[in-house]
């Protein structure tokens, strides 16, 4: 190889790597300048809260209030929790945050959709939307947080079907979607959750059967369908497969049927609410088993039958209430 040719080789290679694309990270400042233009959409903020958040203080990103840097000084953190805050997201610039981890919003005002452009948040591990009025649908781009361990959306006015995207978030733990207007998706399109421990959907617009994924989320300890309008029998599955489950809630559903004696399967239960459905049968005679019981809420069904004497082993009970039945005590004569 002749130097000249050599020579030419390493401007050929100079010139190519000068053609790549420059990988897209966004400087403090341009996060800064993002961050104050949402701010100016806002309709109110507690005037003092967001000081710092100033053309005047650009270089001082990482001490803004509610904000916090990871090394690179890039933003890895908001939280506007109980901010005060009146607005949306619709002015929020997502692209410019794909190095955001935990991004916490609860309690404020905000309206409007949740962009779908929040699928951007690749990093995202920590999303808190709850107690807003965030409206409109779930955008299936959720699907595109992949970290995501805790999603917590309570008590928005959040309609229309849930997503089956939502079920690809394979790390999820925390999952709360209760209190909104949502409404029975097709269940058979979602995956088990295997990680998920936390499930609530309760007071939504929930019909038809036991949404059979959760069947498919072992590690459950705490699940609240409760304020629904499921109906049908509890697949036996639930009390032989998610024997994680510490606290059951089905309150103010339709379901009916007998109550499986195989309930004596879930032997972490503490606290189990199933009042004002249309459970019949008897109370199953083995529920004394389940000795870390505390809270046990049967009222308003159509149980019948003797009261189970194993219910005087559960030495932990604070609560029985089986008002609003058809159950006796046994006869002593
Ligand atoms: C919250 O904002 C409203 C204006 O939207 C204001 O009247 C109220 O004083 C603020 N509350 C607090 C605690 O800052
Ligand atoms: C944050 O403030 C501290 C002093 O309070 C200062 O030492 C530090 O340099 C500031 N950091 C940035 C990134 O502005
Ligand atoms: C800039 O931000 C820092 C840290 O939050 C704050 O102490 C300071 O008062 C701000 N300066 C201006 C000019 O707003
Ligand atoms: C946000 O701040 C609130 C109150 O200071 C705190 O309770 C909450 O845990 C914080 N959220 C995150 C994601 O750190
Ligand atoms: C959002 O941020 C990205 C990256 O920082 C930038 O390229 C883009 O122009 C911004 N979009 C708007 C609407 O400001
Ligand atoms: C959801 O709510 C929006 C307004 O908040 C409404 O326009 C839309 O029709 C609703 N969609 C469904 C499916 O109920
Ligand atoms: C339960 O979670 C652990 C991690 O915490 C995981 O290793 C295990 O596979 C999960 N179990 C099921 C049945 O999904
Ligand atoms: C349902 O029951 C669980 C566990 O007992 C409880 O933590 C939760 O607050 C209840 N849900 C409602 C909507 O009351
Ligand atoms: C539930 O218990 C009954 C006996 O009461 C038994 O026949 C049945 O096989 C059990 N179901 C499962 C899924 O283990
Ligand atoms: C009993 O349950 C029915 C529905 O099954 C409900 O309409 C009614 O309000 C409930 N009553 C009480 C006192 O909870
Ligand atoms: C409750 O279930 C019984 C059968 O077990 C049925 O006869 C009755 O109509 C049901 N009641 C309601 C309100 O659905």
């Amino acid at each position: 190889m002749t130097p000249t040719r050599n020579t030419c080789l390493i401007l050929f290679h100079l010139l190519l790597i000068s053609l790549l694309p420059l990988k897209i990270t966004s400087s403090p400042r341009t996060q800064a300048e993002a961050l104050i233009r949402w701010k100016n959409s806002f309709t109110s903020s507690s005037p003092t809260s967001l000081a710092s958040w100033s053309l005047t203080n650009l270089s001082n990103l990482c001490n803004w209030t509610s904000i916090v840097c990871d090394s690179s000084t890039t933003v890895s953190q908001i939280n506007l929790s109980n901010a005060n805050i009146s607005g949306s997201l619709t002015d929020f610039n997502f692209t410019g945050f794909s190095t955001l981890t935990r991004f916490d919003l609860s309690s404020n005002n905000l309206e409007g959709p949740i962009p779908s452009s929040i699928g951007g948040l690749s990093k995202l591990t920590f999303l808190d939307l709850s107690t807003n009025l965030f409206d409109e649908n779930i955008p299936p781009e959720v699907t595109e947080l992949t970290e995501l361990q805790y999603l917590n959306l309570n008590n928005n006015n959040l309609n229309g079907t849930i997503p089956y995207q939502l079920s690809n978030l394979q790390k999820i733990r925390y999952l709360d979607l209760g209190s909104n207007y949502l409404e029975t998706p097709d269940w058979s399109k979602f995956s088990g959750m295997p990680l998920l421990t936390h499930l609530n959907l309760y007071y939504n617009s929930l019909t038809f059967e036991f949404p059979s994924f959760i069947l498919n989320c072992q590690n459950l300890t705490f699940l609240d369908l409760s304020l629904n309008q499921l109906s049908g029998q509890i697949p036996e599955l639930v009390f032989t497969d998610l024997g994680k489950l510490e606290y059951l809630n089905l309150t103010d559903n339709l379901f009916q049927g007998v109550f499986p004696s195989n309930v004596s399967k879930l032997s972490n239960l503490i606290e189990i609410r199933v009042a004002s459905n249309n459970f019949s049968g008897s109370i199953p005679e083995d529920i004394g088993i389940l000795s870390n019981l505390q809270i046990v809420e049967l009222f308003n069904n159509s149980f019948v039958g003797h009261i189970p004497s194993s219910l005087g082993q559960l030495k932990k009970l604070q609560s029985l209430d089986l008002r609003m039945n058809a159950v006796k005590f046994h006869s002593t004569s």
